[in-house]
């Protein structure tokens, strides 16, 4: 079929919609409403006799440029490909991904973006058979834009990629086959507003739905509940369209099979009232929900019924305390963008399903969907698993404030721009409107503004005044907050002040919300518990939303890298990996962070106080009842004392103290209680609380005679069947033989060790301090040996040694180490280190690491021992973890990051054992201080330089870290960096010592 095409609409200023219809509620009619009752709502859209799924497979034709593109087309002559709607081009062989976080892709100056780009046909045929109907097409995602052709002719264009566009195509379709062509370009104007920090997508990335409307049709639905003193009110506003004489409807409310309330109405619009309805409110821990039909009829016949799940809830600011339902609650929060691993924005119900049920899973109760809506039943399925949503308009204008622009405010202080904010917000609240779970409307993010916010805040202040708006970036304006103040990577200090009223007027009187918090990248986040205990300690602090939810990346099932992020697709310009920085990997494997989470959000917490458990219920809605805490009394990490099961029967916010029936012993010992809460059988959470830290680690007796051999290179001392070898060229221990069996590496990666180890492969937490780290050398430096001295006193061997650390590209050392050994007649080898610094206070004022690397033989795997675990941990990020003795070998310790870094260190360790499969190996023991350990099969050199996981590799040797000191995790990558009391300033020297006992 022939076509002209429209060249200018995606370029035209003064266009953003043609032949678009109004905004309206997503429902999906049946023409039977027993059908409808009898379908779960997975299938809901999929299964309708009226909406027709256009998604499937499309003729599908990209050109790489527009002037590829003729004006005039015959589309009976193109030669088209075929692809999956959704889809979009980059994740289907079209284009290349790009990933980019602030800037747009082009510098052009708004609103007009490039003339020239790519531009893709799309073809889907489509029969029809009733002209009569009412056909209305539409679109649940386009990015970023479509004009769209009907058998020939134009029939309409839409800007804003989250938002439905619907279009009334009926007059456009001949009965039998029709042609549905789309043109969509790459960018148009509304790409100005759409610069979130993800992979720019392009395509028809949701479902298309094709609705065949009957003569007469509901058009449009809006539930909204009210408390009134005698009960609730539903008030059902509804429009029907087409020939409504003779049209009547009826409104039905269920409780489960109960029909509760019912109304009738025979004028083709305007509302239905349910009144005095005893309900149960709808709230994130218990989402009751009612069941709605809403049932249009000619005559007796029934045309139509749609479905809504209701749920009746209050939202108030009381003062400056967030209430739903009267109640103070805290938003255990996440940001959830739409993303899979392979699909990119497609996310399939099921996709969206997983996501929800593993946020419940680990304790979150609330979502904002950045940055913009989400598929329209991922709102739903908030309500219906309970989850507070932050429902967010698609606008970010963040490019603006870069360059060449520099200037955030450029189109949100430009008034032009008002009616497509005010579209795109006036959208996102017609669908979502009846949606019981919002609690918040987000004007956007990143947008600077705020004249064009200002014009959307009105609107939904006048249309529903009910539900607060919330807006972060007004933050740095004279506006400072609409109804919340909200703020993104507030550090502790800052959240606490507010807490408190302290900082300063403008952070007051409203709630305070942290729109995004923890930045989740890499290892970590550091520092979310502390957030929390500064949460809960006041009313006007809401909580908040972690950044983020997964990881964004691109999987190749065949391709060199598996997951791929910014810069691996020949980008001209990108982000790198700024875009693996959630709580689970891209394919929803969950970081150690999603467990941190977990327990941080937990629903219950424990102290001991005299004697005592007290458990304090988190939840605002919910008593505890339903959870059982299992708890246990746990000596030496494996030595059960007493344990027991409480059913904590407290209310909502309520403590309650529970004496626990345990004889302590005397002796110097650990003794910790673990607490594990579970719903049924899934564990919700765990909690340790420490009671006593003084465990002893338990040495060989037996002594033999300890013997000297010093040569000019080497210095060997035997005692019973161990003898160690020290080079004295470099100081390391070259050979430590324990019956028979070597334990150190001889062919070392890179050093056999004991080297000193001032550093870690940066983690991208710790940005900030690449730069002073580097510029001291840390990064790559030579251990240079400045004395190696032997004492033989009979019953031991002294070994001191003397380094001199001196970064390979700098003139001034990085400081010494002194690293003392003691070979005992015991067969145990204490270890002290020490280091002092030398230049660079700015590196060494918070230093990564101070320890020391030992390399064993690559068949040394098997690793024991009593710390923190199962996971990874570090000093501000344990949560995750209980100190306890587990068993684990070399390569599941490595935590698999989409860009590798330091991970997998445990801290708090009392002992470690690395052994091979006949049981030789050392046991590192805990000596003064407990200390933290890695070991992995590949050196930190290599780690340092992966940017992918396939650039890891066996380096035939098992590198075992000892570490006295290693830094925090913190959430510098975005937020505030590791809190004071966990940096490691070694200005005034760092001293640790353990004992390795050879077996
Ligand atoms: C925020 C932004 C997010 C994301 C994050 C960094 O400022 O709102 O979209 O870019 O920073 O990961």
């Amino acid at each position: 079929m022939k076509y002209t095409l429209k060249r200018k609409n995606f370029n035209d200023f003064s266009v953003y919609e043609i032949n678009k219809l109004p905004g309206r509620a997503y429902t999906v009619p049946y023409s039977s409403k027993d059908a409808l009752v009898k379908m779960p709502f997975r299938k809901e859209q999929y299964n309708s006799d009226i909406v027709r799924i256009l998604s499937g497979k499309w003729d599908f034709r990209y050109y790489a440029s527009v002037k590829d593109l003729p004006a005039k087309i015959d589309t009976d002559e193109i030669k088209f490909d075929v692809i999956n709607v959704p889809c979009t081009w980059q994740r289907s062989g079209y284009d290349s991904p790009a990933y980019i976080n602030c800037n747009y892709a082009f510098d052009d100056e708004p609103p007009y973006v490039p003339a020239e780009q790519p531009v893709a046909l799309y073809r889907k045929f489509f029969d029809i058979e009733d002209t009569k109907k009412t056909y209305i097409l539409s679109f649940l995602g386009v990015d970023p834009c479509i004009d769209l052709y009907i058998n020939g002719k134009f029939a309409g264009y839409s800007e804003g990629s989250h938002n439905t566009a619907e279009f009334n195509i009926t007059k456009y379709l001949v009965k039998g086959k029709n042609e549905l062509v789309g043109v969509i370009h790459k960018w148009c104007n509304g790409t100005f507003l759409e610069c979130q920090d993800m992979f720019r997508e392009n395509g028809i990335f949701r479902d298309v739905l094709l609705y065949e409307m009957p003569a007469a049709y509901i058009n449009d639905i809006y539930y909204k509940a009210k408390e009134k003193k005698n009960g609730w009110e539903l008030n059902i506003s509804y429009e029907i369209l087409g020939k409504t004489a003779g049209t009547s409807v009826k409104a039905e409310l269920y409780d489960g099979k109960n029909l509760i309330a019912c109304g009738e109405s025979d004028l083709p619009g305007g509302s239905i009232k349910l009144t005095k309805l005893d309900v149960q409110t709808w709230n994130a821990e218990i989402p009751k929900l009612y069941t709605a039909y809403f049932t249009l009829y000619l005559k007796d016949k029934e045309l139509m019924t749609v479905r809504n799940y209701v749920g009746f809830k209050t939202v108030k600011i009381n003062g400056d305390v967030f209430t739903v339902n009267g109640k103070a609650i805290k938003v255990k929060g996440v940001n959830h963008h739409d993303t899979n691993y392979k699909t990119g924005y497609v996310m399939t119900f099921a996709d969206m399903e997983k996501d929800i049920k593993l946020m419940k899973s680990l304790n979150v109760n609330g979502v904002r969907t950045s940055h913009y809506p989400p598929d329209p039943r991922f709102v739903i399925l908030c309500d219906i698993y309970g989850l507070y949503v932050i429902d967010e308009a698609d606008i970010e204008t963040h490019g603006c404030g870069c360059d060449p622009h520099g200037n955030i405010d450029l189109i949100s202080h430009n008034p032009e721009w008002a009616p497509r904010y005010l579209d795109r917000v006036k959208r996102m609240y017609l669908r979502d409107r009846s949606r019981a779970g919002i609690i918040m409307w987000s004007l956007g993010n990143e947008a600077g503004g705020y004249a064009c916010q200002d014009v959307c805040y009105k609107f939904l202040h006048k249309e529903n005044p009910e539900i607060p708006v919330h807006y972060e970036g007004v933050i740095r304006t004279a506006r400072h907050s609409y109804d919340v103040v909200s703020e993104m990577y507030t550090s502790h200090a800052d959240v606490e002040k507010c807490g408190k009223h302290t900082r300063g007027p403008k952070y007051t009187p409203k709630p305070f919300y942290l729109c995004e918090y923890a930045h989740a990248m890499g290892e970590g986040p550091g520092g979310l518990e502390e957030y929390w205990q500064i949460i809960y300690s006041y009313e006007n602090l809401m909580g908040g939303c972690i950044w983020e939810w997964a990881d964004h990346s691109v999987y190749h099932s065949r391709g060199k890298y598996k997951f791929t992020y910014g810069g691996d697709h020949g980008e001209w310009r990108h982000d790198g990996c700024f875009c693996v920085d959630g709580l689970m990997y891209p394919d929803r494997r969950l970081h150690t962070g999603a467990k941190e989470m977990k327990n941080v959000y937990r629903p219950v917490r424990a102290a001991y106080k005299d004697k005592k458990l007290v458990l304090t219920n988190t939840n605002r809605f919910r008593n505890s009842s339903y959870i059982t805490a299992v708890w246990e009394c746990v000596k030496d990490g494996n030595i059960l004392l007493a344990s027991d099961e409480i059913i904590p029967d407290i209310e909502p916010c309520g403590s309650q103290a529970y004496p626990l029936d345990i004889k302590l012993p005397k002796e110097n010992c650990d003794i910790h209680i673990n607490v594990y809460y579970y719903d049924g059988e899934n564990e919700l959470a765990f909690e340790q609380i420490a009671l006593r830290e003084k465990y002893t680690a338990a040495l060989p007796a037996k002594e033999y005679k300890v013997s000297v051999t010093d040569k000019p290179k080497t210095c060997a001392v035997k005692t019973g069947s161990l003898k160690v070898t020290f080079d004295k060229e470099s100081g390391f221990i070259t050979s430590m033989i324990k019956n028979k069996t070597e334990l150190v590496n001889q062919s070392p990666a890179k050093a056999s060790g004991f080297r000193p180890n001032i550093y870690r492969a940066v983690t991208d937490n710790d940005v900030r301090r690449w730069d002073d780290w580097r510029k001291a050398g840390y990064a790559d430096y030579d251990c240079i040996l400045d004395s190696f001295k032997v004492r033989d006193k009979g019953n031991a061997a002294d070994v001191k040694v003397i380094y001199t650390l001196k970064g390979k590209d700098c003139k001034k050392a990085i400081g010494k180490v002194a690293v003392d050994y003691s070979v005992k007649a015991n067969g145990t080898i204490d270890v002290k280190a020490s280091f002092a610094p030398g230049s660079f206070r700015d590196a060494y004022k918070d230093i990564p690491r101070f320890g020391l690397t030992l390399e064993m033989p690559e068949d040394f795997t098997a690793v024991e021992y009593f710390g923190m675990g199962p996971d990874e941990n570090l000093s501000d990020y344990y949560a995750q973890s209980i100190l306890g003795i587990y068993e684990t070998d070399v390569d599941s310790m490595y935590e698999p990051y989409v860009r590798p870094q330091e991970s997998g260190n445990r801290c708090g360790v009392r002992y470690v054992k690395i052994g091979n499969a006949d049981g030789s190996g050392i046991e590192f023991a805990y000596k003064k201080n407990y200390f933290s350990f890695n070991a992995r099969s590949f050196t930190q050199d290599l780690l340092e330089s992966a940017g992918h996981i396939e650039d890891l590799h066996s380096e035939n040797t098992v590198a075992v870290n000892i570490d006295g000191f290693l830094r925090a995790a913190g959430t510098a990558s975005c937020g505030p960096d590791v809190l004071a009391q966990y940096i490691i300033n070694a200005g005034k020297g760092l001293e640790y010592s353990f004992t390795v006992i050879p077996y």
